[in-house]
Parts: C-alpha cells; structure tokens; sequence
C-alpha cells in the first residue's frame, strides 16, 4: 500500500515538473516573439529631471557629469543649459581660493577649518612636484609599493625599507617602493625637517614630494597626483599596492596571490578591506565626520585606505576619470567613487585587515602567514614580524 502511495506521489510530482518546465518555455517564446514584433516606446521621458542637490559635492558632481556628458554637448549652444549648471569657474585659475563657496555652502561660518580649507581649494589639482624619482620604474617593477607618509615619519619610512617594503626582488618579483609626500607645513606647526628629509631623499631616492599642505582632507590631492604620477614614471608597473606607513604587508604573501590571479581578471584586479553600505558620518566628534550641507547619498563599495592592490592597468583607468570626479576629503572614499564611475567595485579579501587581528594571535607568527596587511603595526613590530616570516623553518599547520 505505501509502495504505491510511493509511486503515485512520484507521478504525481514528475508531472509537475514537466507541466512547469513547459509554462516556463512557452512563456520563454512568447517573450521573444513579443520582443521580436513589437517596439516599445517609453509614453513618458525616462529621464530625470535634473534639480539642483542641497549638497554642495553632490552639485559639483552635477556640474561635471554635466559637463562631460557628451550627448548634451554634441549639439548644444549652451544657452539652453539651467543657470546653476554655468558654472563660469571654467576659465578662471582653479587653484587660487574660491571664495564663492562661503556663500554656495549654507553653514560654510560655521564649518571646522578643515572644511573651509578643503571647499576653498577643492578644485585644484596641480600642485608643483619637489622632490621626483624620474627614474625608479626605469626597470618597469611587477609590484610597485606607495606608501603615504608624512615628512617627520623618518622611522616609519626606514622600518618599511628594512621589512615589508624593501626594494629590490621578492620571491623572486621586481618591487620598486616609494614614498608619497606633502608638504609638513608650518602652518600645522611641524618644525622643519625639509633638510633631514633632502638627506633622506638623496640617500634612498624613494621620496616623491608635492608642494601642497599634508593634511587629512588632502589625502585625496595626494591620491589625484599619485595617479597622475603612475602614468608619467611608472605606466609599466603590472600591479600596485598603496597604503599608510603604520601598516604591516606581507609581502611574500601578496606576490603569491598575484601569482595565483589568472589574466583576465588580473586586469581588474582591486583588492582590499572593501567596506560596502556605509554613509557619511554625521556626528561631529568623528574623524570622518562630513556635513549634510557638503554630502548627501551614500558610499559606494570602497576599500579602506590603510592599503589595497590593484592593477596597473585600472591604475590608469582611474587616472582617466579622476578629472570626471569631483574631489571628495576623505580619499579612500574618493577611490571608490571613481571606481564606480568606471563601473567596477573593489573586491574584498579577507587577508587584509585594516582592523586589526584578535589580540591573542598577534605575537604569533603564524597568524601573518596566511595574511597580506596588519593595520595598525609600529616600526618595531614591523621589523619583528618580517623577520618572523623571513624565517626559511617557520613551519605552520
Ligand atoms: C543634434 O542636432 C541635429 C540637427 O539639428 C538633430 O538631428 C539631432 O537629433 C540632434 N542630436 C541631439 C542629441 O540632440
Ligand atoms: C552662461 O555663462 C556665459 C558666460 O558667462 C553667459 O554668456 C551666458 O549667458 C550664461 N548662460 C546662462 C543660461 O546663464
Ligand atoms: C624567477 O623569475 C624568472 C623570470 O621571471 C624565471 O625565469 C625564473 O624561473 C624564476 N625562478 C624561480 C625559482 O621561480
Ligand atoms: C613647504 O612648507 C614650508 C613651511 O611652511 C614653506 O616654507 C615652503 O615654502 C613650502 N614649500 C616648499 C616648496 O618647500
Ligand atoms: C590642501 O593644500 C593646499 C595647498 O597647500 C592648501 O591651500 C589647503 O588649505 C589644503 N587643504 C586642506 C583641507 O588642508
Ligand atoms: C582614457 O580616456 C580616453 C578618452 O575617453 C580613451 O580614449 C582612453 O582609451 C582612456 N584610457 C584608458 C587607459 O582607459
């Protein structure tokens, strides 16, 4: 009795299926046979109106999709354009304080000075280079190393050199390391070290310095110039990692995963902590901390800026649509929205950990093995750590 109870229920669910799968194609051919004869004319405009946003980044964006939007200007006379989009901002000099934002930006009076500094000199993007290593990609390297540093962190700089970022051939790699800087100004009080660091340039010939104020919300000016940078002396780099100075890379482990990626997705290779669903900060007490008058609208998917590796050749995609982005204060940020314009995301990878490892793994060498970037590590641990891994007999499970 159960047996065919058994056998029916099978019938009876085979049937099913089968019946199913038909609805589902013949749906499928009427489809395309609907697609085939007839048009399908939008009845109303598709497009969005365009209206002016509160914030004052999110209408600079406006203003240069606008402005870079082919089909409009393809016939345009430019009288048609709504008036909040002619910016006149085109012809004059970018770089000189543009004071019209004290009254573009609601609570510009009231906004910390960073903010003022940064909507001031927003649109700048040149700023003269003072120290340049025109040769350091002569040989183009397989990974070249950027790290952001800041003038007075000579032994930051010198632990990377002795570790993680030693120039030269790593498992059996071309790396070919530099270090990223602004100008320590003594408007932030920082004494002046320009001749300690005219030494340290001379003798290691790693440094690339800009002439601009090396800030927090400049970090983005750092990231525009280094892209910039990359295209004039080092197009040849097959990959890139960029990240702080406080930051332990293991860099044994990032030549084996550059070994392991396969081509075609080598080429769009963006690796890192990838933070996704994040917005800006709205509490004032955060380093992050961005006002509602300056943004609206959320992140896009952005690795965090501790460090992350990407190949050369988006290297020089994003350089290609960095001048379509307006620039944003907080860089890694920046990264994300240019990324974004291009159509791709960062992809997470779990070996990088801006946030630290649990704090019973970190004296323990093997938890660095399987890793690509500790955030954050000092000079002396650094050193310990590379040595750790140096090791020819560490063994680990
Ligand atoms: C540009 O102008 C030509 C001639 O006036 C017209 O045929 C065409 O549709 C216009 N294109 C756009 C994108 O407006
Ligand atoms: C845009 O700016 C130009 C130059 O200042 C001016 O001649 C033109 O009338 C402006 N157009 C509109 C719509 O405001
Ligand atoms: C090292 O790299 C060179 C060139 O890329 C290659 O010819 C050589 O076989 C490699 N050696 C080892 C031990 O992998
Ligand atoms: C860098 O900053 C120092 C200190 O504020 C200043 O004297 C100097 O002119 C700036 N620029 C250069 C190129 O050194
Ligand atoms: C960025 O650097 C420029 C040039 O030194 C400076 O004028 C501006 O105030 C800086 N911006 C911030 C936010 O520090
Ligand atoms: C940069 O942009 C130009 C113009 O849009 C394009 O022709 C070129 O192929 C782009 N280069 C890269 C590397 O994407």
């Amino acid at each position: 009795m159960a047996g065919v109870r058994k056998k029916l229920k099978l019938i009876v669910s085979v049937t099913m299926v089968n019946l199913f799968i038909f609805i589902l194609i013949s749906r499928n051919s009427s489809q395309v046979k609907n697609s085939q004869n007839k048009i399908h004319i939008p009845s109303k405009p598709f497009w969005a109106k365009l209206s002016t946003s509160p914030a004052f980044w999110n209408r600079q964006q406006q203003i240069l999709d606008f402005q870079n939007n082919p089909v409009i200007w393809a016939n345009s006379s430019g009288t048609d354009l709504p008036d909040w989009l002619n910016e006149t901002s085109l012809t004059s000099d970018l770089c000189r304080p543009n004071f019209r934002v004290t009254t573009q930006v609601k609570d510009y009076n009231t906004l910390p000075n960073r903010f003022k500094d940064f909507l001031l000199y927003m649109r700048c993007r040149s700023y003269p280079i003072m120290m340049d290593q025109p040769d350091i990609c002569k040989e183009p390297p397989f990974l070249l190393l950027a790290i952001k540093s800041l003038s007075p962190h000579f032994d930051r700089r010198q632990a990377i050199r002795q570790s993680w970022g030693r120039a030269g051939v790593i498992a059996n790699r071309t790396v070919v390391t530099v270090f990223l800087l602004g100008n320590a100004t003594s408007e932030d009080h920082h004494p002046d070290l320009s001749e300690m660091l005219l030494y340290e340039s001379a003798k290691h010939k790693d440094i690339v310095q800009w002439d601009f104020r090396d800030s927090f919300f400049n970090l983005t000016v750092k990231e525009v110039l280094f892209l910039e940078w990359i295209q004039a002396r080092c197009s040849g780099a097959r990959f890139i990692f960029k990240g702080d100075d406080d930051v332990f890379v293991n860099t044994y482990r990032i030549m084996e995963f550059l070994n392991s990626v396969s081509e075609p997705k080598a080429r769009d290779l963006f690796v890192g902590d990838v933070i996704t669903n994040a917005g800006p900060h709205r509490d004032k007490k955060v380093k992050y901390f961005i006002p509602q008058s300056m943004y609206v609208g959320s992140y896009p998917p952005y690795a965090g800026g501790g460090g992350y590796l990407y190949s050369g050749d988006i290297a020089a995609r994003l350089q290609n649509v960095s001048s379509h982005v307006a620039l944003y204060p907080i860089d890694d940020v920046y990264t994300g929205m240019c990324l974004r314009k291009l159509g791709l995301a960062p992809e997470k990878h779990k070996g990088f950990r801006t946030f630290n490892i649990d704090e019973k793994y970190r004296s323990n060498p093997c938890a660095y093995k399987s890793l690509m970037l500790v955030h954050p590590r000092t000079p002396q641990e650094m050193i310990k750590i590379w040595s750790w891994l140096s090791r020819p007999d560490l063994t680990c499970q």
